[in-house]
């Protein structure tokens, strides 16, 4: 939720900012902003609402005095609509710094009455100005930008990445963060700051992570690291582990497409080194999580948003069976406010594809305070979710830049399944002949997720037809729930058309009422092979739905005959186990939200209302 990038050193700085920008759009794109410190001297900044196309024509029009420092913004509107003049950079009231921002800034308002009985003059309907009009008073009292904003950084409350430069300060850039994302990019003779490794990986792959609560300076030959009181800190560096090329579309017609296509990938990755001997083995978690600990664990909370809540309802299935813990799984967002309760034993497991997510953040470190042990699963490298946790199982789904999640769902589900079955091993649950069973189909996966992902062609022809529906239905039972729930997230959030995801069984106490004539329902059909008999139960909630002149599109194992005399349109899955079939049947799922928002003509990575990474709860 908004991207941050900053740069000093010999290269022109409006194309590092811009190239930045472009690569986090993905985190905010209703307005975009950049500042510089030209050869001359001075500060120079433009701003515009709208995508980042309509400020780089702008600059190419116009551009700005050459410049070597300077920082950039795109924004997701908090306070304050997306108006020219709500974008990021703003100024202090002499004009001779900027600032941009990105989270809340809980006692703006305090801070801006305070302001105003100075006589301050707001441009903007932000939270973000009163920091920098604090800062310019600040600076006007001490003469020096890494003092002044020592001393604005402590007086506020909330959220905030804060980046700024002053104009008599060339060859400085300053940042703060508290709860909100900023990373520092190590090079030789520049340095650079992003809200995520994206903005500079195109020119360093070395990394240094800005813990809770600190302060940095940026200037060409090195960088400064203290706390807000500022003592000196050290920061943690590592080596980013994908280059620039795996955030390009690479002649993909979205980063969605792409990012679909790289789902078997994805699995493999995260799938890679953590089984030994047939067996799973995440030594990276021992640490955290050592073999008594995780004997001693008898309740398991999920915590997670959207999409990542969903992948956890996937964990919970596969936990409880394999592990035999009981697992409750929980939206961030509401798991803090309602005085949870979290014995010694409980295990809380966070899952985030950024890492960043505040509600999920948030609820880690209430859970934490708790004294309830945390894990999480995470896909970004060094993020915060993952630093304020016991231990971290990344996901390696690498970098994913469409706002609405698919590798990285994939991928959690997978790094989920690897933790179960290493539970249930280790609490002895779970033989070792059993659990290497498992560990092969999983294995087995990518293969067959290659082959489901084939039937593109099919699917974007269901969707082309089905342009102008109005409501989609998604039902599902058992492991088919939870895909059935991610269906109509993807589809509300890509094609903007209602959409729900019911257990099937939930259907004839409620829903069903809903079901006219051409009503389209897709039916995630469970393999008939299956013994808990799910898949005569789904047939008849089919037949049920048929009757009332339903439209059902079933996604179906190969092979699957029974289905045929009810369903309207078919699509196949491979065979796989009962707790593998998920991680088949959400691709096409995906495609046909993706295809439906191309068919009707919207922008498939970038829909409206949303940004990928909610640093604000
Ligand atoms: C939907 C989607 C969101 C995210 C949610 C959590 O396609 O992407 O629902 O899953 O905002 O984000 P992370 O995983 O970054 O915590």
């Amino acid at each position: 939720m908004c991207g941050i990038v900053g740069y000093v050193g010999p290269r022109t700085a409006i194309d590092v900012l811009v190239g930045g920008l472009q690569r986090l759009e993905y985190r905010g794109y209703d307005s975009a902003g950049v500042a510089v410190i030209g050869e001359d001297g001075s500060l120079a900044t433009h701003k515009r609402a709208g995508k980042l196309g309509v400020l780089q024509r702008d600059l190419e029009r116009q551009p700005l005095p050459a410049a070597t420092t300077g920082i950039g913004h795109t924004r997701w509107a908090t306070h304050g609509g997306p108006t020219d003049a709500n974008a990021h950079p703003h100024l202090g009231d002499d004009g001779k710094l900027a600032l941009i921002h990105n989270g809340i800034i809980e006692n703006f308002a305090a801070l801006k009455d305070e302001l105003v009985d100075e006589g301050a003059v707001f441009t903007s309907e932000t939270d973000t100005e009163v920091a920098a009009l604090l800062l310019g008073r600040e600076y006007r009292r001490t003469g020096d930008l890494l003092t002044a904003f020592r001393a604005v950084v402590g007086r506020l409350h909330g959220a905030f990445t804060l980046l700024a430069v002053h104009e008599d300060e060339p060859g400085l850039v300053v940042g703060a963060r508290r709860n909100s994302p900023l990373v520092v990019g190590l090079g030789d003779g520049e340095q650079f700051l992003g809200s995520d490794v994206a903005a500079f990986v195109e020119y360093t792959r070395r990394a240094l992570a800005i813990g809770q609560d600190q302060i940095v300076a940026i200037r060409p030959e090195g960088i400064e690291l203290t706390d807000f009181a500022g003592r000196p800190v050290e920061g943690e560096e590592y080596e980013v582990a994908w280059d620039a090329s795996a955030a390009e579309k690479g002649g993909w017609s979205s980063f969605m497409a792409k990012e679909i296509s790289e789902e078997p990938e994805a699995l493999e990755q995260t799938l890679l080194g953590r089984v030994h001997d047939g067996l799973v083995v995440l030594d990276e978690i021992a640490e955290g999580f050592p073999d008594d600990a995780l004997r001693a664990v008898d309740r398991i909370v999920v915590l997670g948003a959207g999409t990542a809540a969903y992948s956890g309802l996937l964990g919970k299935y596969a936990i409880e069976k394999w592990a035999g813990v009981p697992v409750e799984v929980e939206l961030a967002h509401e798991f803090r406010y309602r005085d949870p309760v979290l014995g010694p034993n409980t295990l809380v497991v966070s899952i985030s594809q950024s890492g960043e997510t505040m509600d999920t953040l948030m609820a880690v470190k209430y859970a934490g305070e708790r004294g309830a042990r945390t894990l999480s699963i995470c896909n970004t490298q060094g993020a915060t979710i993952a630093r304020e946790s016991d231990a971290v199982l990344y996901t390696r789904a690498g970098p994913e830049v469409a706002v609405a999640s698919t590798k990285a769902f994939t991928a959690q589900v997978a790094a989920l399944y690897l933790f179960g079955l290493h539970l249930g091993r280790v609490r002895g649950v779970l033989a070792d002949e059993a659990s290497r069973a498992l560990v092969a189909e999983l294995q087995a996966l990518p293969a067959k997720l290659q082959q489901v992902l084939l039937q593109g062609d099919e699917v974007r022809q269901m969707a082309r037809q089905m342009s102008d529906t109005r409501s989609v239905l998604f039902l599902g039972r058992h492991v088919g729930y939870p895909v059935a729930l991610e269906g109509a997230l993807k589809l509300k959030e890509l094609a903007y058309i209602h959409a729900e995801g019911f257990a099937a069984g939930e259907l004839k106490h409620g829903p069903i009422a809903l079901i006219e004539p051409g009503q389209r329902v897709f039916v995630i059909v469970p393999s008939p092979r299956d013994g808990a008999s799910l898949h005569p139960k789904v047939v008849s909630n089919i037949q049920e739905i048929r009757a009332r002149g339903a439209h059902v599109l079933a996604i179906a194992e190969a092979g699957d005959v029974a289905v045929l005399p009810f369903a309207d349109e078919v699509l196949r899955i491979p065979l796989a186990g009962t707790m593998f079939e998920p991680l088949l049947a959400v691709a096409p799922l995906q495609q046909f939200a993706m295809e439906l928002a191309a068919a009707k003509g919207l922008d498939v990575d970038q829909p409206r209302n949303l940004a990928k990474s909610v640093t604000v709860e």
